[in-house]
């Protein structure tokens, strides 16, 4: 397990998300006031994509159902969904925000 490069910090403005592949995996990278943080991107309810939804504070609503994760933790704030999202380590490399997958 390494940090492989995700995206650029200019990408990725305070308060908001972006999906990046990384080896395979697709990971929803948000900017929290100036933290990054990363957390798995397919909703463990159906599947759909996290990043399509909607980002306040620390909380990430699904746009399908309303599932709602903490991007800092991981941890479901509200269902339907019963399982939590995986988070993944970051560090920022000179202009660059590197993911731990
Ligand atoms: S797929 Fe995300 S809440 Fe249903």
């Amino acid at each position: 397990m390494g940090y492989v490069r995700a995206l650029s910090v200019r990408d990725l403005t305070p308060g908001t998300m972006t999906r990046v592949d990384v080896n395979g995996k697709k990971i929803l990278v948000a900017n929290l006031k100036g933290a990054y943080y990363a957390m798995g991107d397919i909703c463990m309810h159906r599947g759909c994509s996290l990043s399509n939804g909607t980002i306040s504070g620390e909380n990430i609503e699904c746009p399908c159902h309303g599932s709602t994760y903490s991007i800092v933790t991981g941890n479901i704030v509200r269902g339907p969904t019963t399982k939590p999202e995986p988070t993944f380590k970051v560090k920022i490399e000179g202009d660059l925000i590197m993911v731990s997958v």
